[in-house]
């Protein structure tokens, strides 16, 4: 791991995970009880870490991308819950904000952000639109110098305590892909809902939940990029998106390891059940460098669909892989709620359907080598 980081970034890994110890840690069990950890949230905002990547000008913290995906990847090792709110806030949220909004949106909105008196939701899936993204039917309608919002968006992740939605609407029925626009909406938008809040297997402290757009009527300005843009504008946020769920993974697998590594020094099984942790240790070595290689292309500015969706699909399975064996390692220890193996084989499976399924990296990367 060190060699992959500078001094600083070292140096910021114990400051996150110090954090993560004194604030999220003692969160857990009310997360698991479905309570969604706002207070927590105000005091990451308070410390910068809902703008990590944001420049200062923003009221981000200006750091790198490589060492905002380190803060998820350590906030997840004790978190996934608070993995995923901080990576769809800044990755899917407030980036695409702060690459395509106007001067006055990035001045409405990233501050808000960065600082954590905003929270942001990332909402492109429907109810028929899921892995085929380009297939939503939100429809937003000019009318005059407003668009009128109607339609359904659904398992949408910290929907109901986010204030900033940035939602994915057709503009143009008559063509395909470019008549897909992106408009920032606030939660207290007349005709805006809060529906079905899912329960779900795992991240409890999470919220997924439905949202229903009923004659929402925004003014032409809260169009995020140009009309017909926003198909473009939701994938190139996805690839930051899935460095930041590969993170989520990495932190959760690391985790699943270290535990059963703990327990089998305190109770050693037979050789052929130890040498077991040989493969997930290697794997989780290789999906590590697979993360942090596309945090550093993404921060050179570097062409990055390919290697986003590789570690996405690399790290997510690992995690599965590693919280499934951890679970079998501890044996009926495992399967109770007095060690964590249980709860990170439940966060787990998400990260291979969120953001991408597993499928739809496997048709990226091909897409991308043929
Ligand atoms: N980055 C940049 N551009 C991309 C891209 C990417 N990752 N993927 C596609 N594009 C561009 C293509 O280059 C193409 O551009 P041109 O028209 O200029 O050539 C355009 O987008 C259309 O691409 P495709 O022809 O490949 O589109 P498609 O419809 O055949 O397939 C898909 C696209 C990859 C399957 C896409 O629909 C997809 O990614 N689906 C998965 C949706 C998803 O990830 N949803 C996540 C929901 S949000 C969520 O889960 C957040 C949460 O709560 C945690």
């Amino acid at each position: 791991m060190d060699v992959l980081l500078t001094e600083k970034q070292r140096l910021w890994r114990k400051q996150v995970a110090a954090f993560a110890r004194q604030h999220v840690d003692p969160e857990i069990e009310a997360m698991e009880q479905g309570q969604f950890p706002r207070t927590l949230l105000t005091e990451m905002g308070r410390q910068g870490f809902l703008g990590i990547p944001i420049p200062v000008a923003f009221q981000g913290l200006g750091a790198d991308f490589t060492t905002y995906i380190l803060a998820i990847h350590e906030l997840s090792k004790v978190s996934a819950t608070i993995g995923v709110i901080v990576s769809v806030h800044t990755s899917v949220v407030t980036m695409p904000i702060l690459a395509f909004g106007t001067t006055e949106q990035k001045a409405s909105y990233v501050p808000l952000l960065a600082t954590g008196q905003k929270l942001g939701a990332f909402c492109l899936t429907e109810p028929i639109a899921g892995s085929d993204a380009s297939s939503i039917q939100l429809r937003a309608e000019r009318v005059d110098d407003h668009y009128v919002l109607n339609g359904t968006k659904i398992f949408i992740t910290s929907g109901g305590e986010a204030e900033l939605y940035l939602v994915f609407a057709v503009t143009d029925p008559a063509s395909t892909k470019k008549n897909i626009s992106a408009f920032i909406v606030e939660k207290d938008t007349p005709g805006f809902t809060i529906g079905r809040d899912e329960k779900k297997m795992g991240l409890h402290g999470s919220k997924t939940v439905t949202l229903h757009f009923d004659g929402v009527c925004i003014p032409r300005e809260q169009l995020l990029g140009a009309e017909g843009e926003g198909f473009r504008i939701a994938m190139s946020s996805l690839n930051a998106g899935r460095i930041g769920i590969a993170a989520q993974s990495l932190g959760i697998a690391e985790a699943a390891l270290t535990e059963a590594v703990t327990y089998l020094k305190q109770y050693p099984a037979g050789l052929e059940t130890t040498i077991r942790l040989g493969d997930l240790a290697a794997n989780w070595e290789a999906a590590k460098l697979l993360v942090y290689q596309a945090a550093s292309y993404k921060e050179a500015n570097r062409p990055v669909t390919k290697e986003a969706s590789m570690a996405k699909l690399f790290a997510s399975k690992t995690a599965v892989e590693i919280s499934t064996e951890a679970i079998h390692l501890l044996g009926m220890d495992g399967y109770t709620n007095r060690y964590h193996a249980e709860r990170y084989f439940r966060d787990a499976k998400i990260c291979e359907i969120y953001e991408g399924t597993s499928e739809i990296q496997r048709l990226v990367i091909c897409k991308q080598l043929i």
